[in-house]
């Protein structure tokens, strides 16, 4: 677990000279005067050699030291920054240098003003110092505790002009929720599969109720049998860990009415494919293909702590997709809660056969007023949006754009793609009401979606993301792909904005 921190907000003229390290982030292409003078006034450096020395490149950083040792950073975040940027900028910095800054530090925005500075920014920035203090390496031994800024229980002090302080306070305390739980799920993501069973989502899940003061029911296999989730079951047939349906049910304390928002996430903790079995080369980061449920127990949990007047119902089918004697094979007939029959073409595509439960059962049991899935569904999504960007899919252009604005103040990028019913056809099969596969190279991510339709009884405000390329990703915390936790900030972002 990464240890927290606590970032106070300041609006005092010489707070940057309490502290020993002081950031100043820079943009490029808007004058650097403010920041520079700030800096030659504390360094006794000359305004024009610190011009020539620093660009504010994006990732740019300038140290400058102190005859009493104290240092001055700035940060370049290149021109334009967009509330990604700021983010990863933010995060990236902290990672290079925690190992080298004093446990107080300031950052002192108070050169920015609006629009450069925002909200969303200030969410980012807040993220990024936070996320900056994560630990890849959860199972080396032998590592020496690193002597870093995270460990020193820092006192970070943000620094920005009196007009924006009451804002950059209330952003900073929703931001350390929202960070808890991005760190919580990175930890879980990152956990290989004899570290992660979908009883370990369950737990994570239950402790996080309790906690947080919300209830959280978990479905065993028994009671799976005895209520007829019968797609999840097939996926889990073939495995030794027994599968689960987690359920965690927020409702705001204070007298309604509120919206009511379902949100589904898919809880594979292993993907080898299942009969149709996967190729060996990447099928270690299907460790990951729990995303969708990563991001669903992370956005229930920051509701209930920031009291969000919505009621949030989050539930993650979890199993393993394995080998085995006893796997459903390719061309079998499984029957889904809502009593529908499927004909599993390719086991691989297991993610939609236990998802066809989790909506069913959803609303089944509820009556979401908004219905949202994620999933890391498909190589397809890849394909077409590369590592940019999660595939959108719903019938409601009112839901989009909600979604869309959500993710440009998240940073959290949504692209729509179509959901026409031309893409049923393939989907049709001879013996069964649905097959979970069309056989067919062509437009994988959307005959995915339109799969899943089948199981949201025409909701209206249905809409289902497919976060494939978005959920593990190549940073700076290691070599290999490594967790997100894509969709926490982005569901959050969508929740805090919705009003009946
Ligand atoms: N979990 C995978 C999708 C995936 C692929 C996630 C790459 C992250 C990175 C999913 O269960 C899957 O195997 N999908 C198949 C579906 C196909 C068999 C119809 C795919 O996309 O190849
Ligand atoms: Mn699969
Ligand atoms: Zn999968």
């Amino acid at each position: 677990m990464t240890p927290n921190i606590l970032i106070t907000v300041s609006s005092t003229a010489t707070a940057d000279l309490e502290t020993s390290a002081c950031l100043i982030p820079v943009l490029a292409g808007e004058p650097m005067q403010p920041a520079l003078a700030t800096l030659s006034g504390q360094t006794g450096l000359p305004e024009a050699v610190l011009e020539s020395a620093f660009r504010a490149g994006r990732n740019e950083v300038l140290p400058v030291y102190r005859p009493d040792g104290s240092v001055v950073l700035l940060l370049g975040l290149g021109g334009q920054p967009a509330v990604l940027d700021w983010f990863r900028v933010t995060r990236k910095f902290f990672v290079g240098w925690r190992e080298k800054l004093p446990a107080s530090l300031t950052i002192d925005l108070r050169h920015l003003t609006s629009p450069v500075i925002s909200d969303a920014v200030l969410e980012s920035i807040g993220l990024g110092v936070r996320q900056g203090g994560y630990d890849l390496r959860l199972y080396q031994t032998g590592k020496a505790e690193p002597a870093n800024l995270y460990n020193k229980e820092p006192r970070l002090t943000l620094l920005t002009s009196p007009d924006w302080q009451e804002t950059a306070t209330a952003v900073m305390a929703r931001t350390q929720v929202l960070a808890e739980a991005q760190l919580a799920m990175l930890d879980l993501m990152n956990a290989p599969a004899n570290h992660k069973t979908p009883q370990t989502l369950a737990d994570w899940a239950v402790a996080s109720g309790q906690a947080h003061g919300y209830p959280v029911r978990v479905l065993d296999q028994a009671q799976l049998e005895a209520e007829g989730l019968g797609a999840l079951l097939s996926v889990s047939q073939g495995s030794d860990v027994p599968p689960v349906l987690i359920i965690g049910d927020y409702s705001p304390g204070t007298p309604g009415p509120w919206p009511t928002v379902g949100l589904v996430g898919k809880g594979v903790t292993f993907d080898t494919g299942g009969v149709s079995i996967k190729g060996a080369a990447n099928m270690h980061l299907m460790k990951s293909d729990m995303g969708g449920a990563a991001a669903v127990l992370g956005a229930v949990e920051v509701a209930a702590r920031l009291q969000l007047p919505v009621r949030v119902i989050g539930i993650v089918p979890s199993t393993e997709n394995s080998t085995d004697g006893r796997s459903t094979k390719p061309g079998d007939v499984v029957t889904a809660y809502n009593g529908k029959t499927i004909e599993v073409i390719d086991t691989d595509a297991e993610g939609r056969v236990i998802l066809a439960d989790g909506l069913s059962y959803l609303l089944a049991n509820y009556q979401p007023d908004y219905l949202i899935d994620l999933a890391t569904l498909t190589g397809s999504v890849i394909t077409t949006l590369g590592y940019h960007a999660a595939g959108l899919f719903t019938p409601s252009d009112t839901l989009a754009s909600q979604l869309a604005g959500a993710a440009d103040q998240s940073g959290e990028k949504v692209w729509r793609l179509p959901v026409w019913d031309e893409y049923s056809e393939d989907l049709k099969s001879d013996v069964a009401d649905v097959k979970n596969f069309s056989g067919k190279p062509l437009a994988g991510a959307i005959t995915a979606a339109k799969f899943l339709e089948v199981f949201t009884a025409s909701h209206p405000a249905w809409a289902h993301l497919d976060i494939a390329g978005m959920a593990f990703a190549d940073s700076e915390f290691g070599h290999q792909k490594n967790a997100t936790a894509f969709g926490i900030r982005l569901l959050t972002t969508f929740l805090r904005h919705l009003v009946k």
